[in-house]
């Protein structure tokens, strides 16, 4: 596995583990524990992916250059290119890439690496999968959240709907088609509710006891009007299972969520 150190790594690899299967997982630069066996392997130059693939009869691509979109060309294109590469001369069955809802819609650069990057899998002798997840409630939490709280105000497109889905809901999809083959096809998970961008704010300001105000505009752009759109929801069946009210409770705890709505 790639990228068992991530957001999403660490609800895939127990959930692999706990079905009995062995996990090898790469990062690149320390194993990364938990009772699973790790390579150190850099997609952005391929050092390490041979010896990450060899014996494998699954690879799951979950690492990315989530954090550095200007390394998203070297690390998620090239760096797929070269997995699946070493997948194909060690004789991997089956490999199954995470991808997001909606990249084929949002002009943003990095979702458009992420597509070539799926264009890369589809045309791999591997047979494949790939799932598109929406976005995990740790990217609002930590990331995109925090970044829109300006001067005391949460800034947001109210227009925008957002569907938040537990990494471990993914990961429960990812194990049934590890269990299933490979489908050749690309599919959709979200998460069980389609959230306005202000019913994802209330709660979260909740949670952390603060009072900010949400500050409610309409960006311009391609970007924002494909996000109003719905592109970064889904129709798809079934869907994960875990809100985000239950992920804000389980991280800033029940007391606090109750204490304050
Ligand atoms: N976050 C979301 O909301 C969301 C939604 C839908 C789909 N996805 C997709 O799900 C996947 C996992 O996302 P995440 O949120 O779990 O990401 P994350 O927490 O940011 O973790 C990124 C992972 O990629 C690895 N990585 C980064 N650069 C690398 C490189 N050059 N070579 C090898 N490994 C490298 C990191 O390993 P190190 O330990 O080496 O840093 C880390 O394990 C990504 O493909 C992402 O596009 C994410």
């Amino acid at each position: 596995m790639t990228g068992a150190t991530g957001t999403l790594g660490r609800a895939v690899v127990p959930r692999l583990r706990a079905d009995g299967c062995g996990v090898r997982g790469t990062a690149r630069r320390v194993g990364p524990g938990g009772g699973v066996e790790g390579v150190v392997a850099d997609l952005g130059s391929g050092a390490g992916l041979d010896q990450a693939v060899a014996g494998a009869d699954a690879v799951v691509h979950l690492a990315s250059a989530t954090t550095q979109y200007r390394r998203a060309g070297e690390v998620d294109v090239a760096g797929t290119r070269r997995l699946v590469e070493a997948s194909a001369s060690a004789g991997v069955r089956h490999l199954v890439y995470v991808s997001i809802v909606g990249i084929d819609k949002i002009p943003l650069g990095y979702y458009r690496h992420k597509l070539a990057a799926e264009r890369v899998v589809r045309q791999a002798e591997v047979p494949w999968s790939i799932l598109r997840a929406t976005q995990f409630p740790q990217l609002l939490d930590e990331r995109l959240l925090p970044a829109a709280s300006v001067l005391g105000v949460v800034l947001g497109d109210d227009g925008v709907t957002i569907q938040p889905v537990d990494p471990r809901d993914v990961a429960d999809r990812l194990a049934a088609l590890l269990d299933a083959g490979p489908t050749r096809a690309v599919e959709d998970l979200g998460g069980p509710e389609v959230l306005r961008y202000a019913d994802v704010v209330r709660p979260w300001l909740r949670a952390r006891g603060r009072k900010q105000r949400i500050l409610r505009l309409r960006f311009p752009g391609r970007i924002a009007r494909a996000m109003r759109a719905g592109a970064l929801t889904t129709n798809a069946q079934p869907t994960g299972t875990r809100t985000w009210e239950e992920y804000l409770a389980e991280r800033y705890g029940t007391e606090q969520v109750d204490r304050l709505s």
